[in-house]
């Protein structure tokens, strides 16, 4: 498997490999059926960064499950508070059901935070989130999530679903760009 890769003209090295993703992923498949055991929860995940996780995910969690995709767009509000989160396709009826969020990577929070909001509203019985990453430096929407892949530096990443400028979500490894 490829060591580097060059995307749109910038240079991005191995950081996580492919037995280390898996070997996470099959972790928290197993606290998620832990966790859910005698429940049908439903899937939330989020277009596109997390279809490649998402898919791995849901075949390391042996339970009943419903999947559904969802896409989140910002965009400047008209209102005070500025920035918005649109939420297209969300059709279920969340109402008292179990819902878990799978995120590739949180950066700031903004978009998963206002999203928590979106999904709360709809009053499941619970909501619960999960990240393949997270970046701690970069946080400033603060957004609890209850099952974090990796916790990396505040670099950029592509791979396994992750682009860069649309380009790069099929390699099977996480790159970090190289400065
Ligand atoms: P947030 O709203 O700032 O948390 O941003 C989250 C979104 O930004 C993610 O769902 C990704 O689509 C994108 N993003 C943030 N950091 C990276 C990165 O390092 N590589 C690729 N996409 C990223
Ligand atoms: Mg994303």
């Amino acid at each position: 498997m490829k060591e580097e890769v060059t995307v749109n003209g910038k240079d991005f090295s191995v950081y996580l490999t492919k037995e280390e993703i898996i070997g996470r992923v099959w972790d928290l498949g197993q606290q998620i059926t832990n966790d859910y055991r005698g429940k049908t929860p439903i899937i939330l995940s989020v277009l596109n960064g997390a279809f490649i996780f998402t898919a791995d995910l849901v075949r390391h969690i042996e339970l009943p499950l419903n999947i559904e995709f969802v896409r989140l767009s910002s965009y400047e509000g008209t209102s005070s508070t500025g920035k918005l989160t649109e939420v297209l396709g969300l059709k279920t009826d969340l109402e008292n059901q179990d819902v878990i969020i799978v995120e590739d990577i949180v950066d700031t929070g903004f978009t998963l935070s206002n999203f928590v909001k979106t999904v709360k509203s709809k009053n499941p019985n619970s909501v619960k989130i999960v990240s393949l990453l997270r970046k701690p430096e970069a946080i400033s929407f603060p957004v609890e999530i209850d099952y974090v892949g990796f916790d990396i530096p505040n670099d950029f990443v592509l791979g396994y679903g992750l682009d860069y400028d649309e380009v790069g979500r099929e390699l099977p490894q996480i790159y970090k760009l190289v400065e």
